[in-house]
């Protein structure tokens, strides 16, 4: 090859490689809003740079440890051999028994723990793996007016659509399914309720879960009823379970977490329970894509729920005692919520003249504290932001001054 046709090929293959993509990302990717709680540790960290104290109310991750009790059990399992080994994919038959002696001890439900239990890396995990389980091309997810993100993004990531139930301070936050037009029902497959909620904190009345059970039955949906705040009840007050109410299993799943319940967000792991079928199709997409959660850290979870309960009893304590340090605060600084009868969070309705992501710009620029702005967590949060109990009281106190006085 003489050497003018060889630089020509060099050139040429220049221009073929810079013009070539091969990285080409799913059109699903760029439909995604950027995931809220990476977006607000990437804020966070722009100003710790800026050498500013920051407090972040923003993310519910308990600040308080795993109870000592947990982390004993894990430290004997994990010298266990066959605990190193691939986990079973529906999680352990161990793990799978506790998880229903737990429902059945809490909520006095019966559970067959090989067809109605599967274990989650994670309350998250299962609500994502629960839209390629249900949802085809086209068809419609029912998701709360505010709730947890992946309730709508899951639906993105398979190409499903979203329709939001009205949610808001007139129905107590009781996301509206009966208001859902005919031609989206005609295309709907699941709807997710969530209570005690997060974001809005609003507990449900069993009436509800009633009518969202009968609901379901007509419309021919998956009734997914994400409990992960199961354990957190202030004044008295136990959050009931879904499934203790007639006919839920035969339209429903439940999801409960070891996470907040027992400040074990980093071990990852929780369960599904309830209609037999669901919990296979879930099941079996899990084993297309997950090889089940360490065994040890199942062994720890089944000391969590069967061990004694009195740590939750206290965890709930401490977040009362929190609930009622920012209630006594919020009217000084202008902002107003519903007393909280449970999760980790108060749902604040910000003053006139600002969307929520101005007002917690505003508070990050000028007190240095981390909000989560209401409309991050669906349409209805709009004019609304959260605030975070999982933090450590003096922490709490000093963020809710720099707010009253910096604002
Ligand atoms: C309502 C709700 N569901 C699910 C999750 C995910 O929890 P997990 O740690 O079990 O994945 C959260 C976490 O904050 C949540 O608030």
């Amino acid at each position: 090859m003489l050497r003018w046709q060889r630089a020509n090929r060099l050139i040429k293959a220049a221009i073929d490689n810079e013009e070539s993509d091969p990285v080409r990302t799913a059109k699903r990717i760029d439909n995604l809003p950027p995931y809220l709680f990476a977006e607000i540790d990437r804020k966070k960290e722009a100003k710790q740079a800026q050498g500013i104290d920051v407090i972040s109310l923003g993310i519910g991750d308990p600040d308080m440890p795993t109870p000592q009790r947990i982390v004993d059990a894990m430290a004997k399992a994990i010298t266990v051999p066959r605990n190193h080994q691939y986990p079973a994919y529906a999680g352990s038959k161990a793990y799978r028994e506790a998880s229903a002696e737990w429902v059945r001890r809490r909520f006095g439900v019966e559970l067959d723990p090989a067809s109605e239990v599967l274990a989650l890396i994670g309350s998250k995990e299962g609500i994502a793996h629960l839209f390629p389980a249900f949802v085809d091309v086209g068809e419609y997810t029912l998701v709360p007016g505010v709730g947890y993100p992946v309730y709508h993004t899951g639906g993105i990531l398979v190409g499903g659509l979203t329709h939001w139930m009205p949610m808001n301070d007139s129905n107590d936050w009781l996301a509206d399914f009966e208001s859902t037009p005919a031609d989206v029902l005609a295309k709907a497959k699941m709807m997710f309720i969530s209570y005690p909620n997060n974001p809005s904190s609003a507990i449900a009345p069993v009436e509800y879960f009633d009518r969202a059970i009968a609901f379901a039955r007509k419309h021919d949906l998956l009734l997914v009823h994400d409990n992960a705040y199961s354990e957190i009840g202030f004044d008295g007050y136990t959050p009931p379970s879904l499934l203790e109410r007639p006919g839920a299993k035969d339209v429903a799943i439940e999801l409960f977490s070891c996470s907040k319940a027992y400040n074990m967000t980093g071990w990852r792991v929780a369960f599904a329970a309830g209609n037999a079928e669901a919990i296979k199709a879930l099941g079996t997409v899990k084993s297309n894509i997950d090889s089940g959660i360490f065994t040890a850290v199942q062994d720890a979870a089944i000391e969590a729920m069967l061990g004694p309960q009195d740590d939750v009893v206290q965890m709930s304590a401490i977040y009362q005692r929190r609930r009622d340090l920012v209630m006594d605060t919020l009217g000084s600084i202008g902002l107003s919520a519903r007393e909280p009868k449970g999760t980790i969070y108060v749902w604040a309705k910000i003053p006139d003249g600002y969307t929520s992501a101005e007002y917690a710009g505003l508070v990050l620029d000028k007190a240095g504290v981390i909000v989560a702005p209401g409309n991050s967590y669906g349409p209805d949060g709009e004019g609304y932001i959260r605030i975070s109990l999982a933090t450590p009281d003096d922490r709490l106190v000093a963020a809710l001054q720099r707010i009253k006085t910096d604002l």
